[in-house]
């Protein structure tokens, strides 16, 4: 299972990227305002840098797929590792199926995004793409059930041999992270202050300081 980071902090994507936990980033413009980015090409450089060969998905921001092919090649020229998020369908409910299959044909990786439902997921990776990402906390905004969605996802995907991944984001609790994991995700895009909080164990640190206190008190060496 891969972890990607759901942020467009450079810091923490470092940070996570140091530890050895990284093995990508997802943004979106949400993230890339909560996070301040103001010029888009100098923040996907900058994180597409860091990662180093590691995937980045960058939004494009449009409602027609015209503009969405041309903004796809601006913004997977500026580096290689750049994927770009095509949402299932744009705000009026039209497929973006065309430009998702269009990009994987010409050799430019695609995160569907947006998807809510199996059947959207089947059509992403039918018109090819690369990822298809499963808005988890949404999907249960709505009352349904993602983590059954994701197991049938990932089991239906398999079964047929496509090479979509499944990409869980909309993240909202350390559970999530979990419940994602368990329902057999390949990518869990994950916001940096819910890694955080997965590590961190109340009882571990008063273990690791009943320990220390014991070494003060048990080697000469540690007394001062
Ligand atoms: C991931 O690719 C998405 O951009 C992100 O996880 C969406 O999360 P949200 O539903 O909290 O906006």
């Amino acid at each position: 299972m891969q972890i990607f980071i759901d942020s467009a902090n450079l810091k923490e994507i470092e940070k996570w990227v140091r530890f050895g936990i990284a093995d990508g980033v997802t943004t979106n413009p949400t993230i890339m305002l909560k996070d301040g980015i103001t010029d888009m090409e100098k923040g996907a450089r900058e994180i597409a840098g860091i990662l180093d060969g590691k995937p980045i998905s960058v939004e494009v921001i449009t409602d027609t797929p015209e503009e969405m092919l041309s903004q796809a090649r601006e913004f997977s020229s500026w580096a290689k590792n750049i994927v770009i998020k095509i949402p299932i369908i744009n705000q009026f409910g039209d497929p973006c199926l065309e430009v998702i299959n269009t990009l994987e044909n010409d050799g430019i990786r695609v995160n569907a995004t947006a998807v809510l439902s199996f059947g959207q997921m089947a059509l992403s990776a039918k018109a090819g793409a690369t990822y298809s990402s499963i808005f988890s906390g949404r999907v249960a905004d709505e009352g349904a059930d993602p983590w059954g969605l994701v197991s049938m996802s990932v089991e239906w995907l398999e079964s047929w041999n496509f090479k979509t991944k499944i990409i869980v984001g909309s993240i909202r609790s350390v559970m999530d992270i979990q419940n994602a994991a368990v329902a057999g995700a390949h990518i869990i895009t994950i916001p940096p202050q819910f890694l955080t909080k997965w590590v961190d164990h109340k009882y571990s640190r008063d273990t690791v300081k009943q320990f220390m206190d014991d070494a003060r008190k048990a080697f000469k060496s540690f007394k001062k």
